[in-house]
């Protein structure tokens, strides 16, 4: 369970966290994390995955204050991808995932990186005819899916994502989502995923937190938190929510968007 508490996060004397408090986030859920550009969403993912120091406040993975272990500790139960892809360098992706295991590890039994375990998370995820290939040579969705097998193959308890979809095309989005559900709830994991998307937001996610300005101001089910009004507010854009007949709901832009303030 996790339970982020009066978290406060700032850049130098610029906050940018203010006072959040959310959860308990439950395991074998996947939580989207929504907000405009520049709301703090990666700064929050950063801070929890304890790249950031924290002001003040408590990140609590079943009741342990993640700020206060140490980097090992904390990488053993905590796997963070970052937004930005993963570097180029000229490894193979079957070595890269194999590295990847191992980082984690302090002991050498708790993880399995057999070339078996590679391949079926390679194989889950689309991509085992890349096994050999270069990580330099890969286009732009293909290395975040490479940066998704990092991740899954590592099993953690709290699972942060900062926008895993941003190079998908249309059909990796959802089997990416799909298999994330799958992982979260076969493992208990808790996954927080940070998404610009709100119909796969609305759509395949559990629960869903929305933050502007460092702020949370919304936390429930995806399509209680993705409504007209908090588009309208946090978005500045005028839109419907629509529930079709198969009980899945999107979202249609009605008029145009308000200039960027
Ligand atoms: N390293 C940094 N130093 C100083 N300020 C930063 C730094 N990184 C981000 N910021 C500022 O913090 C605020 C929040 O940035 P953050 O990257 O968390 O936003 P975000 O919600 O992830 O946005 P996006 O959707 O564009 O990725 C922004 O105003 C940004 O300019
Ligand atoms: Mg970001």
């Amino acid at each position: 369970m996790l339970q982020i508490q009066d978290l406060s996060v700032a850049y130098g004397h610029r906050p940018i966290i203010r006072n959040l408090s959310a959860g308990p986030l439950l395991p074998g859920r996947v939580v989207s994390l929504l907000g405009p550009n520049g709301s703090g969403k990666s700064t929050l993912l950063k801070a929890m995955a304890g790249l950031l120091k924290v002001a003040r406040g408590q990140v609590l993975l079943d009741g342990q204050d993640l700020t206060k272990l140490s980097f090992e500790r904390r990488a053993q139960r905590v796997v963070y991808l970052p937004q930005s892809l993963p570097a180029a360098v000229h490894l193979r992706v079957f070595e890269s995932v194999m590295v990847a295991a191992r980082a984690s590890d302090l002991d050498p039994h708790a993880q399995d990186a057999s070339p078996q375990r590679i391949l079926e998370v390679l194989g889950r995820l689309g991509i085992e005819h890349l096994a050999m290939h270069y990580l330099d040579q890969l286009s732009g969705g293909q290395k975040q899916l490479v940066g998704l097998a990092q991740a899954l193959i590592r099993t953690p308890r709290l699972l942060l994502l900062d926008e895993p979809l941003s190079a998908l095309d249309l059909n990796y989005q959802c089997h990416v989502m799909d298999l994330l559900a799958q992982e979260t709830r076969e493992h208990g994991l808790t996954t927080l995923i940070v998404l610009h998307d709100l119909n796969i937001a609305l759509q395949r996610s559990d629960e869903a937190l929305l933050i502007r300005e460092g702020a949370l101001v919304g936390h429930g089910r995806p399509d209680q938190v993705v409504t007209a009004e908090s588009l309208a507010a946090v978005y500045q854009v005028d839109a419907r929510v629509e529930t079709c007949s198969r009980g899945l709901s999107h979202v249609l832009i009605d008029g145009l968007c308000a200039p960027a303030s």
